[in-house]
């Protein structure tokens, strides 16, 4: 059974106005904060109905804070329901600032606000730091990342969807050489990047590097293909260790680790 989905289509209360596809979503990635002393933060409140729902859904211990840009949305506050709602511009980082200090640390956010690419990334970069370290951050109708009214464009730098398409390398960088893609906070408290159809979850878990393992016993003395089969690699390095300056400037370097990178693919092609 699917809570969201359920409680959504009973609703007799304040309009929720989400996509279809979403319910299967929430349930994937929420229902293990299900019955928890859970933070929750919305972005666009509308008719407070999807505050009522969280709230059902996460029950009584859960916290609920809502935000919107329309003074009209104060009203859906409920001090017997832990529902607090917060009057401001989520484009507006110095907002965002104060409210991020007014509350405590947030475990869910969803960001169903005015979906501008600015307003989005806004919104990312100031609480996704401060999400709990097993925190969601879902970030609704990113279709607007391809639609000019908000901003959007197909392959336009500063969309929401291209943002996100750079946090994937952030995500990768333990395997970079490259000092322009190092490990940071991101890449250490990132566990994964969910993207489905106008909407990307980031779900967060503490990361130390990825190491590869091995079960099984060997039933062939067999070489990995993907690696130099022809032995010119080996030649070359041992080669170049005989060159004294290379030996003392580049041993164990990436530069050098790249070169041999690049020449074993070009190899093995
Ligand atoms: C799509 S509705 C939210 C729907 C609601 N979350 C639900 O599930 O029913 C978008 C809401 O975002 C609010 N909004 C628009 N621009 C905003 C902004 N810059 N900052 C905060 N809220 C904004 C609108 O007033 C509107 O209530």
């Amino acid at each position: 059974m699917n809570k969201f989905a359920e409680l959504f289509k009973s609703n007799e209360e304040g309009m929720i106005n989400k996509f279809d596809h979403y319910f299967e979503i929430y349930n994937r990635h929420l229902e293990k904060f299900f019955d928890k002393e859970v933070h929750v933060l919305e972005i666009g409140v509308y008719e407070g109905g999807s505050l009522q729902l969280w709230r059902k859904c996460f029950g009584a211990a859960s916290h609920i804070y809502g935000v919107d840009v329309n003074p009209l949305c104060k009203e859906f506050e409920s001090k017997d329901e832990n529902i607090k709602v917060y009057i401001g511009d989520q484009g507006d980082r110095s907002f965002l600032q104060t409210l991020s200090d007014d509350i405590p640390t947030i475990d869910i956010l969803i960001d169903d606000g005015g979906h501008t690419m600015k307003q989005q990334i806004a919104t990312f970069e100031v609480f996704y730091p401060k999400l709990s370290e097993n925190g969601v951050y879902i970030c609704e109708d990113t279709h607007t990342s391809y639609d000019p009214y908000h901003g959007g464009g197909y392959r336009k730098k500063d969309t929401f969807i291209e943002y996100c398409k750079n946090l994937i390398d952030k995500e990768n960088a333990w395997q970079s050489n490259s000092s322009k893609l190092k490990v940071d906070e991101f890449t250490t408290s990132t566990h994964s990047i969910t993207f489905y159809s106008g909407i990307v979850v980031f779900e967060k878990r503490k990361v130390s590097k990825p190491f590869a393992i091995q079960s099984g016993k060997r039933i062939f003395n067999t070489e990995d293909f993907q690696k130099d089969t022809s032995g010119k690699i080996k030649i070359l390095r041992f080669i170049l260790k005989k060159i004294p300056f290379v030996k003392t400037t580049f041993r164990n370097s990436k530069i050098l680790q790249n070169i041999y990178g690049r020449l074993n693919y070009l190899f093995s092609k």
